[in-house]
């Protein structure tokens, strides 16, 4: 075996998913693991350079977990021949720029999503990276998440027959921030600095559509500021501009139709955080991050509407239990390694940056819509 160093420059990794989704559970995990095996008798070892804004900040993240390399200094970084990859895991306003700058210096390039903060720019990437011969690629965790991969099992088994139907639900409470702390940071409420519930799960609900049901064709979607007023990390009460919840009907390729509600603003009453009801003419499915039940046509109840009587059969109790059959790593991860095995040993990879400009293009004719009260059609993105 022999063994490759692979240097990343991971910005953006003081923040939550910077830190505990890509450096922790990823890349550092792969070493903890010994590497990650190409099976050509290569070891990949990947060697994170940690970049940011705050070299403080940086030298002591790097030092709690035994890393050498860190630097406030993004230029110099990606002019160091050593570098391969830049991963950027920033705020989303801050992207674009620092991704231009890594295609630029031709270096090959993994982000978090959103890409961009509008179609032009997300575009406008994937073009320049297929333009500069850099490889890239988009995280779309949710699709590697173990409820989701029995969902595409089931799908794939032929399961539900004709599959009719699509409704998700995701959402919990985000403290506003004055009597608890908030749980997620205040930029994601403030659209002059690139939050919103839509630009921040639309990316996601369309490939997760487009992945397992169909690309989305049409989007039709209400968007609100149910929390107007929210407090920041130093405790300062702030104007919430940007939309905290979002209600969407989305049409798709071969006739499913998808709804998604997703929202800051719920209080919990379902088994996970997201989960997706799926109705079929042979069965059904309800996916979570983690789990996924069934009911198979032959198991289904008839229920009968009466509201002078109480519901006689306790229905949550008639489904059943999708089995693991297998071992399931962090999805964060298991994108990590295809993405390194895509570079490093050319395996084929299609979340791409033109995958994730359809991300972006969802998002805001998501917004175009709510704002003109009207449905809009998607066009089509090929490359
Ligand atoms: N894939 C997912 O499931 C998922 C989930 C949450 C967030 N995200 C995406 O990850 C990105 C980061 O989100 P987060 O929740 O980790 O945010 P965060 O606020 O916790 O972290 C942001 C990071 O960007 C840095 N940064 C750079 N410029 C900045 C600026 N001008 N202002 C503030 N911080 C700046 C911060 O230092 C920090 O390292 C976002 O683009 C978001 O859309 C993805």
């Amino acid at each position: 075996m022999t063994r490759k160093t692979v240097r990343i420059a991971m910005n953006g990794v003081t923040g939550r998913m910077g830190h505990r989704q890509h450096l922790v559970r990823s890349i550092l995990a792969l070493r903890e693991q010994g590497g990650l095996d190409l099976g050509d008798g290569t070891v990949l070892w990947p060697e994170p350079v940690l970049v940011g804004r705050r070299e403080q900040a940086l030298g002591a993240l790097a030092a709690r977990h035994g890393l050498e390399h860190f630097s406030a200094d993004l230029d110099a970084v990606l002019s160091d021949p050593g570098v391969d990859i830049y991963f950027d895991a920033q705020v989303t306003s801050a992207r674009e720029e620092a991704i231009r700058r890594a295609i630029a210096a031709g270096k090959h390039v993994y982000t978090e999503k959103p890409t961009a903060t509008g179609l032009e720019g997300a575009l406008e990437l994937a073009r320049l990276a297929h333009a500069a011969g850099v490889k890239h690629g988009v995280v779309q965790d949710k699709i590697f998440l173990p409820g989701l991969l029995k969902l595409k099992r089931l799908i794939d088994g032929g399961f539900f027959g004709r599959i009719l139907s699509v409704r998700g639900e995701f959402g919990y409470w985000v403290f506003e921030g004055d009597w608890q702390e908030a749980q997620r940071p205040s930029w994601n409420y403030r659209a002059e600095d690139g939050g919103g519930i839509v630009v921040d799960m639309f990316p996601h609900w369309e490939y997760v559509l487009h992945e397992l049901f169909g690309r989305v064709t049409s989007v039709q979607a209400l968007t609100a500021t149910h929390v107007p007023q929210r407090w920041d990390e130093h405790g300062k009460p702030y104007d919430a501009t940007a939309d905290d919840a979002a209600y969407g009907i989305f049409e798709l390729e071969g006739g499913v139709i998808a709804q998604i509600n997703s929202s800051w603003a719920v209080r919990v009453h379902r088994d996970e955080l997201v989960e997706f009801q799926v109705d079929g003419t042979e069965g059904s499915a309800v996916a979570g991050l983690r789990e996924c039940r069934v009911q198979h046509r032959s198991a289904t109840p008839k229920p009968v509407w009466n509201p002078d009587v109480p519901a006689g059969e306790a229905f949550r109790e008639q489904w059943q239990r999708v089995p693991d059959n297998g071992e399931f790593d962090n999805g964060f991860k298991a994108q990590w390694e295809l993405f390194l095995k895509h570079v490093y040993a050319d395996a084929p990879y299609h979340w791409d940056l033109l995958a994730g400009a359809r991300g972006v293009q969802l998002a805001e004719l998501g917004l175009r819509s709510s704002a003109e009260g009207r449905r809009i059609g998607v066009p089509e993105i090929t490359p």
